[in-house]
């Protein structure tokens, strides 16, 4: 487990990055897989999931090490890891651009923030100690948009603000290599890598769990 320290005192290849700025980024892999639940379905499963025992606040347990005041839960979903992040006093937004699922986080929640928005284009006006891109949402985001999305989110963040993606390594989305590859390009500095969010060392799995600092 790393300190608890706190954050102020403390296959796409080649289109990577290469985001056609003459196409507006409103969509996502996500809303097109019919396949996948959404919305109330897709929460569901995690409630399932909690009632039978199992832990599934490991993202929360994970960013909330790390000591954030605030947290961007970035492709929040049905808000999942917002919630737990508000529930546990940290002062939290969720973005997503997906209204079915943004409508079960606003429903089951109320109380907090919840924006309609392009990770892409995202200018909340403000920033975080710390952003999570949890649930696959860098596998789920547009080809070719992963440093759009990933400039925007760190745009969000305070000096030494640290990023935090969780994502499967697939052969058509995004590698580790290019993830750190825009990582470095846009000023984020690499701080580790796990295969799960309860920090087991990384040694080549399909599930990575990567944190960054803004330089
Ligand atoms: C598998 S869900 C994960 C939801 C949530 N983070 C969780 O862990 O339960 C992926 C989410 O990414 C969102 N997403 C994908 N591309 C996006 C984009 N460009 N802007 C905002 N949200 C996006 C989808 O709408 C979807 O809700």
């Amino acid at each position: 487990m790393p300190s608890k320290e706190r954050l102020l005192s403390r296959k796409n290849a080649n289109q990577i990055g290469k985001t056609n700025s003459l196409k507006p980024l409103t969509s996502s892999r996500w809303s097109g897989r019919a396949d996948l639940v959404q919305g109330d379905r897709y929460d569901a499963r995690w409630e399932q999931l909690a009632e039978s025992g199992q832990n599934i606040h490991g993202e929360a347990d994970f960013v909330e090490a790390y000591g954030p005041l605030s947290v961007l839960d970035a492709g929040c979903g049905t808000g999942r890891v917002a919630m737990e992040l508000y529930r546990r006093g940290i002062d939290v937004v969720g973005v997503d651009l997906d209204e079915r699922m943004l409508g079960t986080a606003r429903r089951k929640a109320p109380d907090l923030s919840w924006v309609s928005g392009d990770l892409t284009t995202l200018e909340l006006g403000r920033t975080f100690d710390a952003a999570i891109l949890a649930g696959n949402v860098m596998i789920f985001v547009l080809p070719g948009s992963e440093k759009a999305v990933l400039s925007s989110v760190k745009n969000h963040l305070i000096t030494n603000g640290v990023l935090i993606a969780g994502f499967e390594i697939k052969p058509d989305a995004i590698s580790l290599a290019e993830y750190d590859s825009v990582m470095s390009e846009i000023g984020m500095e690499p701080t580790g890598r796990w295969s799960t969010w309860q920090r087991d060392p990384y040694q080549g799995q399909r599930y990575a769990v990567s944190a960054h600092r803004r330089i």
